[in-house]
């Protein structure tokens, strides 16, 4: 009977250390859109709202797309500064983690599109061009200069 009680404190002590385990990991993944609703909280919520509804100073936020989170975010544009004039960040002041955790927390809160298109660089220059000018250079000038 030794051996049964050794056998059962042992399993014990198992069942004990994979309950920390999943505890633990449970946490670490769980942080993610925890830390995106923190930073949502300091640096979004005083322009787009805390239940991303909007207010008279940005949009609402609960039918934003992954991409446009990704453009946004990624390209420094967002967080703005009022005034909007001196609001274009050279570089995203987010690490990639905390955009990651910025557009985990926003899209469980939107009904935007998740669908991230790829885009690569890898294209034919003068067909951009010709389809440039067909199509955009009306608004934003033969040159791209607006
Ligand atoms: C000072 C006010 C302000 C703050 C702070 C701010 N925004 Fe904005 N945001 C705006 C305004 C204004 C627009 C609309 C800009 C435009 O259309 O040119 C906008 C637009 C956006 C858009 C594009 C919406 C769309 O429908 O395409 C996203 C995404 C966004 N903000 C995310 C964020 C996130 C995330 C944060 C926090 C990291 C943030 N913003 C902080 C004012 C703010
Ligand atoms: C009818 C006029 C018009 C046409 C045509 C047009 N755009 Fe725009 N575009 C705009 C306006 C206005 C904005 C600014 C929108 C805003 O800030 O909310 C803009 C914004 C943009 C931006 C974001 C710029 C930034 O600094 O945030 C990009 C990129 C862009 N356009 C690319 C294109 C491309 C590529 C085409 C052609 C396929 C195109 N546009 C065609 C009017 C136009």
């Amino acid at each position: 009977m030794k051996v049964d009680r050794r056998f059962r404190r042992g399993a014990c002590y198992a069942l004990g250390l994979f309950f920390v385990l999943v505890t633990t990991v449970r946490a670490a993944t769980g942080s993610d859109a925890e830390t995106g609703k923190t930073l949502y909280a300091i640096h979004c919520s005083s322009c787009h709202g805390a239940t991303l509804y909007g207010s008279v100073n940005a949009p609402s936020l609960r039918n934003v797309s992954r991409a446009a989170l990704d453009f946004w975010l990624g390209t420094g544009r967002m967080p703005a500064h009022l005034p909007y004039a001196q609001d274009i960040h050279q570089r995203p002041i987010f690490s990639p983690a905390q955009i990651a955790s910025l557009t985990e927390f926003v899209m469980s809160q939107s009904r935007g599109s998740t669908i991230m298109p790829h885009v690569d660089n890898t294209g034919d220059l003068v067909r951009g061009r010709t389809l440039f000018i067909m199509n955009c250079a009306a608004c934003h000038g033969v040159t791209g200069s607006g």
